[in-house]
């Protein structure tokens, strides 16, 4: 106890001191320039229809292991499983040209299946298995070379769309003919499905949180045919829907798999059985996308053959992919960094600063197996407070105090002030990677603007003023900050968990570094580290006080899942949501924020968006939604025989590596094939039956 002391801040609190208080207070300033990073690979720019288009070709081919499965009647021929007008790649957008068949492409990854219903929420171990198996109504990751006046989502499984005049509804064009991996016709049906039964249904969260505000307050979804679906909106032209109906939110699932085990059809299923009703050992889970699990084996592999049915054609006919298997070698993401390098995996995103300066090394050699090709700084990692402080994730008195600091911004300015930026960047790795940053949208994107961007300096000794201003004192002498006089948490000191990944090194150590920090300025933290899965469960109960977390691609593009931007709904933003009655308890500057945001979603207009986005970038960088930490570029390593692969895919833009570098059209010349196929000849079988299938099964 210090009761002088406790005088003290009640006399600063009541402004009797407060240009004592006030001198000591670095204020913001412009965000530091980033160190120029010069070696980024340049996309060749073109117009979308280059890329694809639908039409009937003369003839089609398949690889010739299959024609004894049309021969002995366990298939139709190659034109029948095609669609009239199959979705057509382009020879001449084709860096290498028309590929061949064969050979498999090896990916190693961190993450663990939790079943295959993608719809309930479940995760298949990310590393772009999702992307290989699910197809979506749009797609997005190509866009990294789309010239910017052409610049809208490709079409997909919507193989076009009109306006109304009025700009009130959206008709959507389903490719048609196109079939599930089983052989089951994709139509409406499945599209419906998805809407009324994963949007629609407050009890279901798809793996990427899609809810009805990713989609437009009020907007409906109607069938018009089996081909034919209609939006209806409450505002004119959303165009940004045409980025809620690709990767993440609106891949839609087979209904005819699906529906029956949905608790809206089946009344012995509750939600939770729904979920885990097609676990990893799920076998041949039928797939629109180019690839279906034939394999799986915990800890150690799962395995995909090509789709019979996919809906894809090269334009000389030859149906997709040329890839006959893909593998996933359950590891780590630094062991697929490690084996992409040395040849033994065959693509990694090069994403965790600490591995940058040894692949490099390795890849600079003139007999390295990979090639690796760094992009722009779209890597960036925050520090976000859990800013719900009615009871979203039922915290206890401890957690309930540290949401009250959460939501005070003297608090969090101390807390970001803490935070020396250089020192945690050059800790990952040291060199012109690493940037200083302080929130928000990134330096080199197209909505970001300096001048709407505050920067806090690094200085514990405004920070310190901060917390003071806060309210928190070293009552105990001991070196930390007490709790608030009175409050309910008690009189020791202020207790903070950080959550983070273990599944990354880069987020343990980021988490590590900010806890350091933290002690140096007299907060006591403790690290919650939990693997991907039990992460992403206790980020979307809200059971965290503090987490650090690498962002995710709307603060990078803005126009995909801008909904997330703020908490423009009950469940939109994880650093916010409702509490178990449905309350949302924003502070003045998170209004603001849905303000700005729900104002970009409903205007077309480029200057009213820009300026839009600067308002949403000052609120969040000055009031401090979340806390910048580090922003860096990432390189993609992918293996020298694989053909087709375009120059300057980004790792991450407007989807993952793995879309944006649109393997189904990949290919290996037959003289680099390395024979690594583990089930050569097969086929995916029966849906939930044993494994792949042979010719006369
Ligand atoms: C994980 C990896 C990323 C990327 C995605 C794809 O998040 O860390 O590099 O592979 O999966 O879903």
């Amino acid at each position: 106890m210090k009761p002088l002391s406790r005088a003290a801040l009640a006399a600063l609190l009541t402004g009797v001191s407060a240009t004592a208080l006030t001198a000591q207070i670095v204020e913001p300033t412009a965000p530091p320039a980033p160190p120029a990073f010069p070696a980024q690979g340049e996309p060749n720019f073109v117009t979308r229809d280059a890329i694809a288009t639908y039409r009937s070709l003369p003839e089609y081919h398949q690889p010739a292991f299959m024609d004894a499965f049309v021969e002995a009647g366990d298939l139709p021929p190659v034109e029948e499983r095609l669609p009239d007008e199959p979705m057509v790649y382009e020879v001449s957008n084709m860096t290498d040209g028309i590929g061949v068949y064969g050979d498999v492409m090896r990916h190693v990854i961190g993450g663990r299946p939790e079943g295959w219903n993608y719809w309930a929420g479940q995760t298949q171990g990310w590393g772009g298995i999702d992307i290989a198996m699910s197809e979506c109504l749009t797609r997005t990751g190509p866009l990294f070379q789309i010239e910017p006046d052409d610049l809208e989502p490709l079409p997909n499984l919507a193989r076009g769309w009109e306006w109304s005049e009025d700009g009130m509804s959206l008709t959507v064009h389903l490719i048609e003919g196109a079939k599930w991996s089983d052989g089951d016709p994709f139509d409406a049906e499945d599209v419906m499905f998805y809407w009324d039964h994963t949007i629609m249904d407050p009890n279901v969260t798809p793996l990427n949180a899609a809810s009805p505000e990713t989609f437009g307050e009020g907007t409906t979804l109607s069938r018009v045919d089996d081909y034919t679906v209609r939006f209806d909106f409450t505002t004119e032209r959303p165009e940004r829907v045409l980025y809620s109906m690709a990767y993440g939110d609106f891949c839609p699932g087979p209904s005819h798999i699906l529906a029956p085990m949905h608790p809206a059809n089946n009344p012995d299923m509750s939600y939770d059985d729904y979920r885990n009703a097609f676990p990893p050992d799920y076998m041949n889970f039928p797939v629109m996308g180019a690839w279906s699990p034939v394999e799986y084996r915990p800890d150690d592999v799962i395995v995909l053959r090509r789709n019979p049915y996919y809906w894809k054609v090269d334009s000389d006919g030859n149906q997709l992919p040329y890839l006959n298997e893909l593998q996933y070698r359950l590891s780590t993401w630094a062991d697929r960094d490690v084996q992409a390098v040395a040849g033994t995996g065959d693509f990694s995103n090069l994403e965790q600063a600490e591995n940058f300066v040894e692949s490099l090394r390795r890849a600079a050699e003139d007999d390295a197996p990979a090639r690796l090709e760094f992009g722009p700084r779209i890597i960036g990692y925050t520090l976000y407070p859990n800013l719900s402080g009615n009871g979203w994730g039922n915290p206890d008195t401890r957690g309930q105090a540290v949401r009250e600091l959460n939501r005070n911004l003297d608090f969090r300015q101390g807390v970001t002030q803490v935070i020396d930026r250089q020192r945690l960047g050059d800790s990952l790795v040291k060199g012109p990677f690493t940037a200083q940053y302080p929130g928000g949208l990134y330096a080199g994107t197209s909505y970001y603007d300096e001048g709407s961007t505050v920067f806090y300096p690094y200085s514990l000794e405004s920070a310190r003023a901060h917390f003071e201003a806060a309210g928190l004192e070293d009552t105990d002498g001991n070196g930390f900050y007490n709790w608030p006089e009175g409050s309910p948490a008690g009189t020791g000191d202020v207790q903070i968990t950080l959550l983070t990944n273990t599944d990354y090194q880069t987020d343990r150590n980021l988490a590590e570094g900010v806890i350091a920090m933290m002690e140096e300025a007299g907060l006591k933290l403790s690290l919650n580290a939990l693997t991907a899965n039990d992460r992403d469960a206790a980020v979307s109960a809200g059971r965290y006080d503090w987490r650090v977390e690498r962002n995710a691609s709307d603060l990078i593009t803005v126009v995909q899942n801008t909904a997330q931007l703020a908490p423009t709904g009950p469940r939109t933003s994880a650093s916010h949501y409702a509490n178990d009655a449905g309350e949302l308890d924003l502070l003045p500057f998170e209004e603001e924020m849905v303000e700005a945001v729900e104002g970009f979603i409903a205007t077309n207009d480029p200057e009213a968006r820009s300026e839009l986005m600067k308002t949403y970038q000052q609120l969040y960088t000055d009031n401090l939604y979340g806390i910048g930490l580090t922003q860096y570029p990432g390189a993609l390593v992918i293996n020298k025989r694989f053909r087709n692969v375009a120059p300057g895919v980004p790792i991450y833009a407007y989807n993952w590596a793995e879309d944006s570098v649109i393997r189904e059209r990949l290919f290996v010349p037959e003289e680099d094939q390395i024979g690594a196929e583990l089930y050569e000849g097969a086929l995916p079988g029966e849906p939930g039956g044993e494994g792949p299938v042979t010719a006369g099964d």
